[in-house]
This record gives structure tokens, sequence and C-alpha cells, in this order.
């Protein structure tokens, strides 16, 4: 078995002055919901998700050595500047300074390197579509590239599936749903008994063969509210210690992913939107029954539940709703029902989003290396 001890970086080398890379990274959304876990980004139940192609963040990582002399103190921190659409944004600093104190052991590396860290994404700022995941994805697979010169530098070829499974190990201590940003269509993170290969370090592609029900599936996000969350996920994720449900819920979420896991195989989307929508609607029943309790749906959220229930009971078309740690809802329906779920949105489901915002989005592949 894999453990975290196979992904210590233990080269001494630093041989390279300078350089850079750039990759993307996309978002993804969840169907059976990641939502409580343990020390070290370590998940209390196992999730999966499909991989989003539009919505990503592209990063770009410069680096360049560090010469110091061995009394300065200040040179032993990890050292770096972070643009967001190239201008400096300092409130974006403490979360990557977290991130890399929290990966330093697997990648000592940081600490000989200048970094400035130049990152954007395709989608809206402040859209409300939460950007850890792509972002810290994106991050990760940077790291990743320069773990992997300073290995062939020193003359060892790293092979690819360490390079994913190390990139989404490390993106998993940035964010957790960041670990399921870095590889394949349909991603599953955490131990689960019939997935094979599956761990809470990393993140797996699905491992069996998917139905073409699911082939270029399409997500379109209803923005209904863009503003700062009143509850961050990191808070949410604390309130399912102690909570009351959470064992039931735990053990729920390995029923779901066994459940799903033969929906994705044999194409059933009657049984995809019973599990996809009780997940979203458990979600926020955890958070609505934790101590302190909360709300992040808005009233256009039912709304729009309301309005797809409706829709689906007159036409027989499988479209379903999921939902993140927001007020968003993500629409989920094949690409042959496109033009009527559009017709859909267009004609009524705008109405509910702010500023009649919303993105069209699919099944992706993962994270891209553009430099
Ligand atoms: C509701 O991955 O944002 O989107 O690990 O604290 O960074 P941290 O949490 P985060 O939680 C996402 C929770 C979710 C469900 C999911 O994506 O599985």
């Amino acid at each position: 078995m894999i453990t975290e001890k196979d992904f210590v970086f233990t080269t001494i080398t630093n041989a390279i002055e300078k350089g850079n890379f750039q990759w993307s990274a996309p978002s993804n959304i969840a169907l059976v919901k990641y939502w409580g876990k343990k020390d070290q980004q370590i998940p209390a139940n196992p999730s999966i998700s499909f991989t989003l192609n539009n919505c990503k963040t592209i990063t770009k990582l410069a680096f360049a050595k560090k010469h110091f002399d061995k009394l300065s103190v200040t040179n032993n921190r990890f050292s770096f500047d972070l643009l967001f659409e190239g201008k400096p944004k300092e409130d974006f600093k403490p979360k990557i300074q977290k991130f890399f104190e929290r990966i330093e052991k697997y990648c000592p590396f940081l600490r000989d390197y200048h970094f400035t860290i130049d990152t954007e994404n395709t989608f809206p700022h402040s859209s409300g579509i939460a950007s850890s995941a792509s972002g810290m994805a994106a991050l990760a697979m940077n790291i990743m590239s320069l773990e992997k010169a300073l290995s062939r530098n020193f003359g060892t070829e790293m092979t690819e599936d360490f390079f994913y499974q190390k990139a989404s190990f490390l993106a998993r201590l940035g964010s957790g749903s960041a670990c399921r940003s870095v590889k394949g269509s349909v991603v599953v993170w955490g131990n689960h008994a019939e997935i094979e290969g599956s761990s809470d370090l990393f993140g797996v592609e699905f491992p069996a063969k998917i139905h073409e029900n699911f082939k270029n599936y399409q997500d379109t996000i209803l923005l209904v509210d863009k503003g700062e969350k009143q509850v961050s996920s990191t808070v949410g994720h604390d309130l399912m210690h102690n909570h009351p449900f959470a064992e039931q819920r735990f053990a729920q979420a390995h029923d779901n992913l066994a459940k799903i896991k033969i929906v994705l195989e044999t194409g059933n989307l009657d049984e995809f939107i019973k599990i996809v929508e009780s997940e979203a609607l458990t979600l926020h029943a955890m958070m609505m029954t934790s101590l302190p309790y909360f709300i992040l749906m808005k009233p256009n959220t039912l709304e729009i539940i309301n309005t797809i229930w409706r829709f689906r009971n007159e036409t027989n078309i499988p479209v379903c709703f999921t939902l993140d740690a927001g007020a968003n809802v993500h629409i989920l329906y094949p690409e042959n029902v496109r033009e009527h779920v559009l017709q859909l949105i267009k004609g009524e489901l705008v109405g509910y989003c702010q500023n009649g915002n919303y993105i069209c989005d699919s099944i992706g592949t993962g994270a891209i290396q553009i430099l």
C-alpha cells in the first residue's frame, strides 16, 4: 500500500538555477460529497466527482534559486510573490504559505527557490465558484514539474503515474477536493472497498468503463449568489466532528459510492439522479443540523430545484441538480437533451440567477501543461 513516506523527496539537488512552468487545472463537481475530515486532510468518507472542462485556474510558476549567505535567517523561509490576473494579491498569500508549510516535508526544495506565482481563473472573479480546487491543483502540478526537472537533473526519470499521484497528494494538502482536479474525467478520493486502488491520500481515476450516457455530460452552473459565503468549507468540515448524524452520513457516502459505481457503468440515469440529488440535499442537511447550524441555500436555490423537478416530471428529461457548499446550483444532464435544458434555463431559470449569470460547462479530463 502507498503511504505518505512514498512521497517524500529525498534527492539532494538544487542544480537548476531558474525557469518556469505553467499549468491549467479544472474545477470539479462532486456527485458523492466530501464533508468532514480528519487530521492532515484525510477525508471522513470517500467522494467521487466529475471533472469540469471550462471552469479552470491557469497558474504560472517562475522560480529562481536563492543565493544566500549562511548567516541569513530570512532566506530559510518560503519566499514567493503572488499575482492574480497580473497584479499582486496579498490576501491569497496566507493560504499559499500554509500550503507550502504542509507540503514542505514532501518537497523540501521549496525553500531553495524564490517563486513568482501568477494565477488567473477562466470563470469570473467572485462568481461564488470555489477556486480552491482548481487553484491548488494548478499550483501542485507546477510544483511537480519542478520536482520532475530536479529529479531528471539528478539522473532519475519520474514515472507518469508517480507524477500525477503525488500532484494529487500535494493538491489534497492544499484543499481536499483539489486532489480530484488533477487527472481523469471521473475521480474517486478516499478509501472505498469496491474501488480498486482508492486511497485517502490522493484521487484516482474511476477504474471501470463509463457508460456512453455520461459521455460529454453537461454541467450548467446557475450563479444564484456571488457573495462571500458566511461559513467557509473549512469551518463546515469541522462541524462534522461531534455532529449527531456524522456516522450515519459517512456510512451513507460509502453506500452511495457503491451504488453510483454501478450506475456509471450501466448508464442508469434515474438512479444517477436519485443518488446525486440526495447527496446534495444531505450535504446541506448536515449544515442545517450542525451546531452552530447554518443555511447556505437561498430562496432562488429552492426555486430552481422546484422548477427542475416540475420540468423533469412533465418532460421525463433526465436532468438533475447538485449543490456545493453554497447557493449556486449545478444542473447536470446528458448531451443529447442539451437544447431542451438550455431552453428551460434561458426561458425560466435565468430569472433566478444573479444578474442573469450562468456558466455552461461539461466533463473534462484534468490538468493540462501549457509551459
Ligand atoms: C462541499 O475541498 O473546499 O465542495 O479540504 O477544507 O479545502 P478543504 O475543503 P473543500 O471542501 C469541498 C466540499 C464540497 C464537496 C466536495 O467537493 O466533495
